[in-house]
């Protein structure tokens, strides 16, 4: 919320979806939101429910003079039912497409469009693209600066999922290893035909996937779950850690998927990001091809 090039108040959703960040900022900002602009990334919602009133009448009391918003709400009780709201009551709108704003809200629209989160697939390879020894040793492929960065990506996550062998094999925590950040360890998930162990949540198909109630799904392997959600079309992003070790014969990374032709294999992954993690690489991708709108 910024008036006169100040900014007046902010907020953000809090945790479990209410209050909302309008009337977080609206709380912070008080009488300074009359005339002001509120600069939001999602558009605020036109429905109301037990947990707190609509957004869009919110901001429509507050005496905003302008709201701009970066995406529209795909949840059908608002879909631009909340800015013409606003409009309706003499304040100026504008729906500013922002790809910062999409990012953000990548996890909510997956929920929203197709039912199911947003989902990273997250592997830590040898240079020749192992994910352990011939033995199933993985312990560790790569550095400490690495695993934190990986600890910071559970910690974003709502649920995290790995598939039976890898449980098997290495009994994996998946907890959050970061000091301060231990309450943010995700909801667990094994990819199975069997039943979970306690403590687990068992997922029988990556065609279930609406059955995890999250908006960010962390897949951490092994070989035989990243074919699967790679078959199935499932994997928004890619995370590899690479570490400089050359472990020669030992279990791909990626187990096959069926690809019927290398054309079949182009143009599906952008890199968005490189960077260096101590000795270890991480290379990014997103998923090329638009999801459906
Ligand atoms: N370096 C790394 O990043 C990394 C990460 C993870 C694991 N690892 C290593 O990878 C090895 C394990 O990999 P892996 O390929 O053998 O096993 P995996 O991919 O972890 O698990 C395979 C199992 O997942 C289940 N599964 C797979 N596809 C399925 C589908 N479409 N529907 C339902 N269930 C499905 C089955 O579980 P059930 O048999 O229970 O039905 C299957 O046996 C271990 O050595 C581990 O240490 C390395």
């Amino acid at each position: 919320m910024v008036r006169e090039g100040r900014v007046v108040g902010r907020g953000w959703t809090q945790a479990g979806g209410r209050p909302h960040a309008e009337a977080v900022a609206l709380e912070m900002a008080g009488e300074a939101a009359h005339g002001a602009t509120l600069y939001v990334t999602l558009e605020p919602c036109a429905h109301a429910s037990g947990r707190g009133p609509a957004c869009a009448d919110l901001v429509t009391t507050a005496g905003f003079a302008r709201v701009v918003a970066g995406v529209r709400d795909p949840d059908p009780r608002t879909a631009g039912k909340g800015l013409a709201r606003i409009a309706a009551a003499g304040i100026a709108t504008g729906l500013v497409p922002c790809p910062a704003a999409e990012a953000s809200l990548a996890g909510y629209q997956k929920r929203q469009r197709e039912g199911r989160p947003h989902i990273t697939l997250k592997l830590a390879l040898s240079v020749d693209g192992c994910i352990a020894l011939a033995s199933g040793e993985s312990r560790w492929i790569t550095g400490p600066e690495a695993r934190a960065h990986a600890h910071l990506e559970r910690a974003n996550s709502d649920a995290i999922l790995v598939g039976g062998g890898t449980l098997r094999a290495d009994e994996p925590k998946l907890d959050v290893r970061l000091t301060g950040l231990e309450a943010r360890s995700p909801q667990r998930w094994v990819l199975t035909r069997s039943m979970a162990p306690k403590g687990w949540n068992a997922l029988p198909s990556p065609d279930h996937l609406s059955a995890i109630d999250a908006q960010y799904l962390l897949v951490e392997g092994g070989a035989h779950v990243a074919a699967a959600f790679l078959e199935a079309d499932l994997v928004d992003r890619l995370l590899i850690y690479r570490a400089p070790i050359v472990i020669g014969g030992g279990h791909p990374g990626i187990a096959d998927f069926g690809l019927a032709d290398l054309a079949a294999a182009h143009g599906r992954w952008r890199k968005t990001d490189t960077r260096r993690l101590g000795n270890d690489t991480l290379d990014v991708y997103e998923r090329f091809r638009c999801s459906p709108a």
